[in-house]
């Protein structure tokens, strides 16, 4: 049989990922020695790791090339199409918040309101729930830039420490629009099909995310 194919989210999650995963007993030698590699062997090839961008895990566990991928709540909510969401991993804990500058009320005045974010998906779900009507601008990184450049009066965005707001001169304006931490999903069919392999692996996974806590 062909290894179990995981997808993980390179960057931000990755050194958490990884820090599971051998504390869950699988030698990730070849991914710490990965250099350039974006396809690692896992316990000699018992499983293989793709290394990806967030929303690419998505889309490669979607069409199943990969059975298994670990992404951010916020990649989910912004491009959640069908896989399953299988378990809840307690790292790359943080959470969307709607920001603006310093001393604005964000809330007053009556001309349209523009948003900058990595997210609009999730933007617009927002302030639809609001029964507000906005424009969204999207930006890549850095959305912090926006209000400050005069681009648009408010970002929704990730927050995890805070101090990339506070040291631009941002303050949040509505916290806590969705906790964020990282998730194991799985693509559908190999659920099934590959059921008892996921299972090892989502309980080992889970049992030592237990014990990080
Ligand atoms: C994220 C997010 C904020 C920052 C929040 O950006 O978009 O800019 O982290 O973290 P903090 O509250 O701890 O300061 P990321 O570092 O992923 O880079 P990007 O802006 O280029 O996407």
């Amino acid at each position: 049989m062909k290894p179990l194919r995981i997808a993980l989210t390179k960057g931000r999650l990755e050194k958490d990922t990884v820090a599971l995963l051998e504390s869950a007993g699988y030698d990730c030698t070849a991914i710490r020695e990965k250099g350039r590699k974006l396809i690692l062997p896992v316990n000699n090839g018992e499983i293989d790791v793709v290394l990806a961008k967030a929303a690419d895990v998505i889309t490669y566990v979607e069409n199943g090339v990969c059975d298994l991928g670990v992404v951010g709540k916020d990649t989910i909510m912004e491009n959640g199409r069908s896989f399953y969401e299988i378990l809840d991993l307690g790292f790359g804990k943080c959470r969307f918040a709607l920001a603006g500058k310093a001393g604005t009320n964000f809330f007053s005045g009556y001309n349209a309101i523009t948003i900058a974010t990595k997210y609009p998906n999730v933007t617009r779900n927002f302030f639809e729930g609001k029964g507000m009507d906005i424009r969204i601008i999207k930006i890549e990184g850095s959305v912090e830039l926006a209000p400050l450049l005069g681009l648009s009066d408010a970002i929704v965005d990730i927050v995890e420490t805070g101090s990339t707001l506070k040291e631009n001169g941002l303050v949040i304006i509505e916290d806590n629009i969705a906790p964020i931490s990282a998730r194991l999903i799985s693509n559908t069919a190999s659920l099934k099909l590959r059921k008892s392999e996921i299972e090892i692996i989502a309980d080992k996974m889970e049992k030592e995310r237990a014990k990080m806590k």
